[in-house]
């Protein structure tokens, strides 16, 4: 089987360099199409270039967040969801194209571009018959959290926060048939939701049950992609550079 990959991806100093580490993961998994879309009125020359360049097979779209939902830079990165509307473009091009075109067995993966994925990650993923799901580390203020799983089912979760939910598990966690896709043609992601609901109501629109869920990485025992997130270059010199030297660094540098 496929794996089409769904990344949502915004502007923003780190961008590339989060952008070219995953491209590195990427490329040495077989059958993998990448869906990227931009948080962005326009297709940028950053992310253009850098696909046109990457090796990858790839579908390159973009929506922007409207104002009223995009997490401004003073908001805690907590407060608004991110992705939203870019998850669900990724969604609506991957039904029409396998409407389309008949797609083989494939599965769809919702990948951020920052989070860290070991290569087994996709192979465990890559045979999924309804929903699978596995731990992820660095997440939920915890070590890890995880699928509970007694006796090869999940029957439950292992999270601190809102345990309660549905599927209480970040969006790295789990991966989707693309064939459930085709037959709940209008389940999404919704911006409609508290924090934290995304990943349920998705699962809850696809008519998932905690016992469909097939558990992966031995029975949710290993580790296989991590919730990093890059930190935040501070331009602390760009103008202490300015006073010294007349300028600052060359805006037309692509970092
Ligand atoms: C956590 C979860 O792991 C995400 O799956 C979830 O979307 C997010 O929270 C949320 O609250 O909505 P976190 O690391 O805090 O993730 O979020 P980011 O990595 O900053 O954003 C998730 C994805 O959305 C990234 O691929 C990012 O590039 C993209 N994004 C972020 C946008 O498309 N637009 C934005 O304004 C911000
Ligand atoms: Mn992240």
């Amino acid at each position: 089987p496929m794996i089409y990959l769904i990344t949502p991806t915004h502007s923003r100093l780190e961008q590339k360099a989060d952008l070219v580490r995953l491209s590195y993961t990427l490329l040495h998994v077989y059958n993998i199409h990448w869906i990227i879309i931009e948080d962005s009125d326009i297709k940028t020359p950053v992310v253009s270039n850098f696909l046109k360049t990457s090796g990858l097979n790839y579908t390159h779209r973009n929506v922007k967040t409207p104002p009223e939902v995009k997490l401004t830079d003073t908001d805690p990165n907590w407060l608004k969801p991110r992705g939203v509307l870019q998850r669900n473009a990724g969604l609506q091009w991957l039904r029409e194209t396998a409407l389309k075109k008949k797609l083989e067995p494939a599965v769809v993966y919702f990948a951020d571009d920052d989070n860290t994925y070991s290569m087994q990650l996709f192979e465990e993923m890559r045979y999924t018959r309804k929903v699978s799901v596995w731990p992820v580390g660095l997440v939920g203020g915890l070590r890890y959290e995880s699928p509970i799983v007694v006796r090869g089912t999940v029957t439950g979760w292992f999270t601190y926060w809102k345990p309660q939910r549905p599927f209480a598990m970040d969006m790295a966690g789990f991966a989707v048939n693309v064939r459930l896709l085709l037959q709940h043609p209008n389940a999404q992601f919704t911006n409609a939701v508290q924090r934290g609901y995304q990943e349920s109501t998705l699962l809850s629109g696809l008519g998932v049950m905690l016992s469909d869920l097939e558990p992966k990485a031995n029975g949710c025992s290993k580790i296989l992609v991590w919730h990093t997130r890059t930190e935040k270059t501070k331009l602390k010199n760009e103008d202490k550079m300015k006073q010294k030297l007349g300028r600052g660094s060359d805006l037309n540098m692509e970092v």
